[in-house]
């Protein structure tokens, strides 16, 4: 009799994986951090009741369909370690971001620590805080590998108590994986509300709100959770819904209108969402959430990575080509500066081959890039469903077109 080895096991895996994603059969796919490929019960999730509402009509539809909704819920409360009534189904992880923000009354002086590293547009919508509101923007010091250093948010919250820390857990730009629980201990320690963006952690890896200890985490999930595009969430904490916590602008799903004067607000996260609900992209997202969980976070982190590593060691043997990765642990994204070249360009020439990566300018991170003396990047992202054959593609590919 035959004996069936790890490595059959883990090639009738892949082979089920990829055959669950047509997107492969055209193109090699590195630009998960952008918008992974979806999975086929992704899109029909979607699809089926897409047609359901073209068959009944949208409230009709989403009506016979609110126990999957449901199930949509349980199953991203699973994937985070977390309860269903913790979970705000939103736009987007911007919003989700936004939503979490908005629950904060801040006072002119109020401190938001953060990091060097955080998602551009947390950055502005701090900025813009400190613009409209006189907030004080604080970014916590680094570790000499990168990311931010947990002593230093430890230091600075017992200097000057911040209002709200806020940490993007892996960043848009570059391979490093902050110490995103390390960070969430000393919050937790000292009591201040602690703000997770989980946006690029998601699906890439194993996400554990209890671990991280956060009060509200961000997603979204078209990334390596390979959801639909137009659709995030926000976690929020009990202790955050016990203490009362609501966005500025709750809706009439969020709140009920008790009296001429007053409003209840709704007892679980749902107060952070909002009335309209694009329910077809919630199954999708649900459906994603399911399949990430069968493929398991660990294996999607060990292959992204070793995948990852593998374009970090073959890419950076290019003349011109520049790993700007730092950071004691590395993710799924893989970053390089293109000497003399604009990484755009690149990308786009990539794509005419077949080849999805991105690329992103010094206004995506002005702290790191400026620190790194980049001006553009040319980015990689492989996930669980990628091989090692695609990464040489590339690097064949690049070395090409950088020979030119
Ligand atoms: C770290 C991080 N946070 C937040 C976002 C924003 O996500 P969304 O476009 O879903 O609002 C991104 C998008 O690239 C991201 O990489």
């Amino acid at each position: 009799m035959p004996t069936t080895t790890a490595a059959d096991t883990a090639d009738a895996e892949l082979a089920r994986w990829r055959a669950d994603t047509p997107g492969i059969a055209s193109r090699v796919h590195l630009n998960n951090a952008g918008a992974a490929l979806m999975p086929r019960p992704v899109y029909d999730a979607v699809t089926a009741h897409l047609a359901l509402e073209l068959e009944r009509g949208g409230y009709e539809a989403a009506d016979a369909r609110a126990d999957a909704r449901d199930a949509a819920y349980a199953d991203v409360a699973r994937l985070l370690g977390a309860a269903p009534r913790n979970i705000a189904v939103v736009q987007n992880s911007t919003v989700a971001f936004a939503q979490a923000l908005a629950a904060f009354d801040f006072a002119p002086g109020d401190v938001i620590l953060t990091t060097r590293d955080d998602y551009v547009s947390n950055q502005i919508a701090c900025l813009s805080l400190a613009r409209r509101r006189g907030v004080v923007v604080e970014r916590a010091d680094e570790l000499a590998s990168g990311g931010v250093d947990p002593d230093s948010v430890r230091a600075r919250i017992r200097r000057r108590r911040p209002a709200l820390v806020a940490l993007t857990w892996i960043p848009t730009n570059s391979g490093l994986v902050q110490p995103a629980e390390a960070v969430g201990d000393v919050c937790a320690d000292a009591e201040v509300p602690y703000l997770v963006d989980a946006c690029q952690a998601v699906g890439q890896m194993p996400v554990d709100v209890m671990r991280l200890r956060c009060d509200y985490l961000a997603a979204t999930a078209r990334k390596f959770l390979r959801g639909p595009r137009g659709i995030g969430l926000l976690y929020v904490a009990d202790r955050a819904l016990e203490r009362g916590a609501h966005p500025l602008y709750p809706d009439l799903h969020g709140a009920t209108w008790t009296d001429a004067d007053s409003f209840e607000l709704a007892p679980d996260a749902r107060r952070f969402e909002s009335w309209e609900f694009p329910v077809a992209n919630v199954l999708g997202l649900g459906a994603a959430a399911r399949y990430a969980l069968e493929v398991t976070l660990a294996t999607a982190r060990d292959r992204g990575r070793a995948l990852t590593e593998l374009a970090r060691s073959r890419l950076s043997e290019l003349p011109g080509v520049r790993p700007l990765d730092r950071g004691a642990e590395r993710g799924a994204i893989a970053t390089f500066a293109l000497e003399g070249r604009d990484a755009d360009a690149v990308k786009l020439a990539l794509r005419a081959r077949g080849i999805n990566t991105s690329s992103a300018d010094r206004t995506v991170a002005v702290i790191d890039m400026d620190a790194k003396g980049a001006t553009t990047l040319l980015r990689v992202s492989p996930h669980y469903y990628n091989t090692a054959e695609e990464i040489e593609l590339l690097a064949a590919a690049l070395g090409e077109l950088l020979g030119e």
